[in-house]
C-alpha cells in the first residue's frame, strides 16, 4: 500500500512537471514558453523547447543546464522559419518580477538546430536590456512579460537556437545566488546576411561569476550597471 501511494505521489509530481498548466498563479515566473512571429503568438512550448524545471531558476554557472535549462532536448521541437530583420518574441506565462537583465543570445547549429545541444564557442549576444537611471539615480529595470526583438540583417542564413536569459539579482550575492531563466527557440533564418557574429563565447563559460553586473547589490550605492557577458554583435541593420 504504501509503494502505490509512493508511486501516486511520485506520478502527480511527474505530471505537474510535464504540464505548465498545472502550476498555481503563485509558482508561475519567468518561464519564456511562447514564440511569437508574423503576427502570431504560438501555443506553450511550439518552437520552444520544453524543459524539466518549470519556473525553477538555474543557479550553477558551471552547469550545461544555463544553455537551454534543465532537461531541455530539441530533437521533439519543432523549428520555425524567420527572415533576417524580422521581428520575434518571446512570452513569458507572467510578466517578470525578479530585477535584473535580460539578453539574448543565438549559436549556429552545424546541422538542423533540433540536433544541436549548443556545445561548443558558438554563443553571441543580440540583446541587452539593463535598467535605465534616473536623475535621482533611481535605477528602473524593464521587467515585461513579453520581450521583442529583430533577428539582425546581417545574420547569415541557417540554423540557429535563439534563447532568452533573464539574469534575476534580486537577492544579491553573496547572501543570495543570482538565477537564469532561460528558454531557447529553434529558428532557420532565410534571407541572411553576410556577416560574422561575435564574439564568441561558450555556454557555461560565458559568464564566471566575478562579473560586476552579477556581484553587483542593486540595493546600494547602485548607480550604473553593465549586463554580464560578451558585447552584443552590431549585426542589426548592418
Ligand atoms: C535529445 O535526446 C535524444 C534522445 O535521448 C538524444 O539522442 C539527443 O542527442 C538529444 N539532443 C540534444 C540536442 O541534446
Ligand atoms: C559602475 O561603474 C564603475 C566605474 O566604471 C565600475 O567599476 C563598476 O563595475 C560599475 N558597476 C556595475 C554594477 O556595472
Amino acid at each position: 500500500m504504501k509503494s502505490a501511494i509512493s508511486l501516486v505521489v511520485a506520478l502527480t509530481a511527474l505530471a505537474s512537471q510535464s504540464s505548465a498548466h498545472l502550476l498555481t498563479d503563485a509558482e508561475r515566473a519567468d518561464i519564456f514558453e511562447r514564440f511569437t512571429h508574423g503576427g502570431t503568438l504560438y501555443p506553450v512550448y511550439q518552437y520552444i523547447r520544453p524543459n524539466t524545471n518549470m519556473n525553477s531558476p538555474v543557479i550553477d554557472l558551471t552547469s550545461t543546464d544555463t544553455r537551454c535549462n534543465v532537461g531541455a532536448n530539441g530533437s521533439a521541437t519543432d523549428t520555425i522559419t524567420v527572415a533576417a530583420g524580422d521581428a520575434f518574441s518571446f512570452t513569458s506565462d507572467v510578466a517578470v518580477y525578479h530585477d535584473g537583465p535580460l539578453s539574448i543570445y543565438m549559436a549556429k547549429a552545424p546541422a538542423a538546430a533540433k540536433d544541436f545541444d549548443g556545445s561548443g564557442q558558438v554563443w553571441f549576444k543580440i540583446l541587452d536590456i539593463g535598467p535605465t537611471f534616473d536623475s535621482s539615480g533611481t535605477a528602473t529595470w524593464n521587467l515585461a512579460q513579453t520581450y521583442t526583438y529583430n533577428i539582425p540583417t546581417a545574420l547569415p542564413s541557417g540554423d540557429y537556437i535563439l534563447r532568452i536569459q533573464q539574469l534575476a539579482i534580486h537577492n544579491p550575492y553573496p547572501a543570495g545566488t543570482p538565477q537564469f531563466y532561460i528558454e531557447c527557440a529553434q529558428i532557420t533564418v532565410t534571407g541572411g546576411g553576410t556577416g560574422t557574429p561575435g564574439p564568441l563565447v561558450s555556454i557555461p563559460g560565458w559568464i564566471d561569476g566575478t562579473e560586476p553586473g552579477y556581484v553587483v547589490n542593486i540595493y546600494n550605492d547602485f548607480h550604473n550597471y553593465t549586463v554580464p557577458g560578451p558585447a552584443v554583435w552590431a549585426g542589426q541593420n548592418a
